[in-house]
């Protein structure tokens, strides 16, 4: 099989626009966030005449895509979603996925939940055979943070709170985000359930419930397509 040198941001590209075979004409499609789904967001422009508009999951997609000429639509104004398309962090190989790098994950889950169908978008250097690897963000109520960090500390994780220009990063929620170091999930749908019921957790950015259907892999033979 031959392989080709590509770049990381190639790679995210390769994979941008092979998620268009995905986007349902007269549908609306659901948008993720992130530099993966910034190259799908620039791909859909060229189908922007095919398609009524998004349900966003970021106030930076949903600038993105308003400046291409995409109409983005609020997530109440629809009852379903045929596809949903976003990258992740890390993917296994059931399709469970760890997100929130971005800090977009509260957002990222509704829009998830709202389709029938996710497909992620990502390079190789996501795909893993446990999740854990990644720091595991979790968005929280500002005055449970330290609680639920002792809590990820009986796990045998090492939270701290996310700093942007050395303060708290404030989500998109007006909330924080936690991030977990030295977790080794081995069953997400359980570990996802447990941390969803800690007071103050807002959302944990294990992907079990709401995992991939599909991920379009771009790896240096091409863009795989792995189904689940
Ligand atoms: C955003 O909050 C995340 O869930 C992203 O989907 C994830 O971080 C992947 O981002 P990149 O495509 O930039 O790696």
């Amino acid at each position: 099989m031959s392989t080709t040198t590509y770049t990381q941001d190639e790679l995210k590209a390769l994979v941008g626009q092979a998620a268009l075979h995905y986007v349902v004409p007269g549908e609306i499609v659901g948008v993720g966030t992130g530099s993966t789904v910034n190259k799908f967001i620039d791909a859909l422009a060229s189908m922007r005449e095919q398609i009524p508009g998004a349900v966003s999951s970021s106030e930076a997609s949903t600038a993105r895509l308003k400046a291409l000429g995409i109409p983005v639509l609020d997530a109440n104004e629809v009852s379903s979603l045929s596809v949903y398309i976003d990258g992740a962090d890390e993917i296994d190989g059931n399709g469970y996925m760890i997100k929130g790098g971005g800090a977009a994950l509260t957002r990222e889950k509704i829009v998830a939940s709202l389709s029938k169908r996710f497909v992620c978008i990502a390079d190789e250097s996501k795909k893993v055979p446990v999740l854990g690897g990644f720091p595991l963000p979790v968005e929280v109520i500002p005055m449970a943070a330290a609680r639920i960090i002792r809590q990820f500390a009986a796990l045998g994780g090492e939270g701290a709170v996310r700093l942007k220009d050395g303060q708290p990063l404030v989500t998109d929620n007006g909330q924080v985000i936690v991030d977990v170091r030295g977790l080794k999930i081995t069953d997400p749908l359980a570990f996802e359930s447990e941390v969803n019921q800690w007071p103050g957790v807002v959302t944990v950015g294990v992907f079990a419930h709401q995992k991939a259907a599909v991920c379009l892999l771009g790896t240096p033979r091409g863009v795989e397509t792995l189904s689940y």
